[in-house]
């Protein structure tokens, strides 16, 4: 590829100049210790860190930066590393989904603002990624993800744990009288024991995976695991990569194309990812104006089996997963199903990284004839229920569910649903459907994780473990079970879930991909006379911002006025 002029560097407008504003631009640089011929034309690599102690997944990744540094250092280039919002999963209130949006426009407007030439974003609990991406999309210069990388499995009493997932099993234990407080408390120090995110086949874990499905991660980022030092070697490559890059003038644009995301969602199918990928990729793919949306995520994913066996759909850990051969022995597995001309930010195609890449284990990484799954990938349900669609994780679902007609016991939001479901004479049985309202884009707000909401004692003594569920929520991808998540248009919104009432029912058909009220359209009509919208969570703020401008979860829950690309043209001088 042709090499960029020095003079072409968008840097140098900042740094190039031998007037005022140029002196102003260096010395005060220079404050940190930087010799002048740095400014000399040199690509500069912006390190944009979600590293907090806040969002433990991510405390590790100053570290991380050093080596992308070295990298950059060693291919002619000058690093500089920088702070954006971090987005913790386990520790933000209400959810950390609802801060997103807030982090990418953080990303977006500070690469734009800021004297780089390319980007790495430093990644790893699950909204980093996708926040990241998104702000790196709209500027659409030279950028390359390096995620922080899973925690060790976890150990407990001489058994492995997977992040989240055993939480929730732990969790229903204790309700059912199977395990005590004690032993539960006690598992908390093993189930985290490195540092790194989520070490299921998670939200973090799927976004890291999909970063590389899509090419923007160099191979085997979704797996290394974040304390193995070949994690470091993976850092300093791509800041030798990103400064190439820059030369090379590869955007964000030339990998993100319609054909990386049909990559990617046959791969998030393989692995058995996240539901929450679904949201974050349409959101990405917004950004940059390609086609591509829910339906895709059926029709593209349908036939994948899933032949990555992790929890939650299977067994395995994501440290299992690396050693078996991490992501490119997956690629290779299916590659009848790939786009195999797709760019990758290594400057090759998808299949020159992955044609010849070793499985180790057939255990971990199972071949086609012999699929945890046969069908993977993401269902899309649409009906009366949900005119925009709905979500089901098949490869985490009771298959004898997947075909059911119940009784509704509706929770009028979170709230509601706490009180309730451990309420003695709560009038439920396993046959019935859960719905929660309220807690989508708008109505949590922020789209919480509550989907897969637990069952209710007296279900949970019965050795009963799922039931249907149906919500506008979203779902942990450390979570499993027969439940419905992202309906749209949500409750807050006005969508027909708002109308569900107790004893109404309720009929879901995977195979037909429908989810139908059995409800007459005049009683409806009559229901929605009587319903009346939310008030926003907050008068001013983010959060007034954020509700009046959110999409539904068919449209990614990207802000409205986000959507799109705005380039990294220079902005006008401050001086
Ligand atoms: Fe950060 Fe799971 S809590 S990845």
């Amino acid at each position: 590829m042709a090499k960029k002029k020095k003079d072409a560097l968008r840097s140098q407008a900042w740094f190039g100049k031998a007037d005022k504003d140029g002196f102003l631009h260096r010395s005060w640089m220079k404050n940190q210790g930087i010799p002048a011929d740095e400014f000399d034309g040199r690509p500069v690599i912006g390190i944009c860190n979600t590293f907090s102690e806040l969002t433990p997944c991510n405390a590790h990744l100053r570290d991380l930066a050093e080596r992308v540094k070295r990298g950059v250092y060693e291919a002619g280039g000058m690093p500089l590393e920088f702070p954006v919002m971090s987005l913790g999963e386990s520790n933000l209130r209400p959810t950390a989904m609802l801060f997103r949006n807030l982090a990418s426009m953080d990303a977006e407007e500070s690469i734009r603002a800021n004297p780089m030439d390319g980007v790495v974003l430093l990644v790893g609990c699950d909204k980093t990624t996708p926040a990241l991406l998104m702000g790196a999309a709209s500027c659409d210069l030279p950028s390359l993800v390096v995620s922080g990388g899973p925690m060790l499995s976890g150990r407990v009493r001489g058994k492995e744990v997977g992040s989240g997932t055993d939480v929730f099993r732990y969790s229903e234990a204790v309700k059912a009288g199977e395990m005590s407080l004690a032993d539960f408390m006690d598992a908390e120090a093993g189930m985290s024991r490195s540092p790194g995110h989520c070490m299921t086949m998670g939200t973090a874990s799927t976004m890291a995976s999909m970063a590389e499905a899509l090419g923007m991660a160099m191979p085997h980022n979704a797996a290394i695991p974040a304390v193995d030092s070949r994690r470091n070697v993976l850092a300093q490559n791509a800041g030798r990569r990103i400064v190439e890059m820059v030369r090379e003038d590869v955007r964000v644009s030339q990998i993100l194309t319609r054909q990386a995301f049909e990559n990617a969602v046959r791969i998030n199918g393989a692995i058995g990812g996240s539901t929450n990928a679904v949201v974050h990729l349409i959101a990405i793919a917004r950004r940059l104006g390609v086609d591509f949306g829910l339906d895709d995520w059926d029709h593209l994913g349908r036939d994948i089996p899933t032949i990555v066996d992790l929890m939650p759909s299977g067994r395995f850990l994501m440290e299992d997963f690396y050693y078996a051969g991490g992501l490119p022995a997956v690629i290779k597995a299916i590659g009848d199903f790939i786009n195999k001309d797709a760019l990758t930010v290594n400057g090759r195609t998808i299949w020159e990284n992955c044609a010849a890449a070793p499985n180790y284990n057939n255990d971990v990484i199972r071949g086609l004839d012999n699929a945890l799954t046969e069908n993977g990938g993401i269902a899309v349900l649409r009906g009366n229920l949900a005119p925009n669609g709905a979500v089901l994780k098949p490869s985490a679902a009771t298959p004898e569910l997947m075909q059911h007609r119940g009784r509704a016991v509706v929770f009028e939001d979170i709230d509601h649903y706490k009180t309730r479901i451990i309420d003695p004479d709560l009038d439920v049985d396993e046959s019935c459907v859960l719905v929660l309202k309220n807690c989508g884009p708008k109505g949590y707000p922020g789209m919480a994780e509550v989907g897969n909401m637990g069952l209710p004692p007296k279900i949970l003594e019965k050795g009963i473990k799922d039931m249907v569920r149906v919500s506008d929520a979203r779902m942990s991808g450390t979570a499993y079970g027969t439940v419905v998540l992202h309906t749209a248009p949500e409750a807050a919104a006005g969508g027909p879930l708002a109308l569900v009432e107790d004893g109404d029912m309720i009929t879901l058909d995977v195979a037909g991909r429908g989810l139908h009220l059995d409800v007459s359209e005049e009683e409806l009509a009559r229901r929605r006379e009587a319903w009346s919208p939310p008030e926003p969570p907050m008068t001013g703020g983010y959060q007034k911002l954020y509700f009046d401008h959110v999409l539904q979860a068919d449209e990614g829950v990207d802000l409205d006025f986000l959507v799109g690309g705005r380039g990294a043209a220079v902005p006008r001088e401050s001086h």
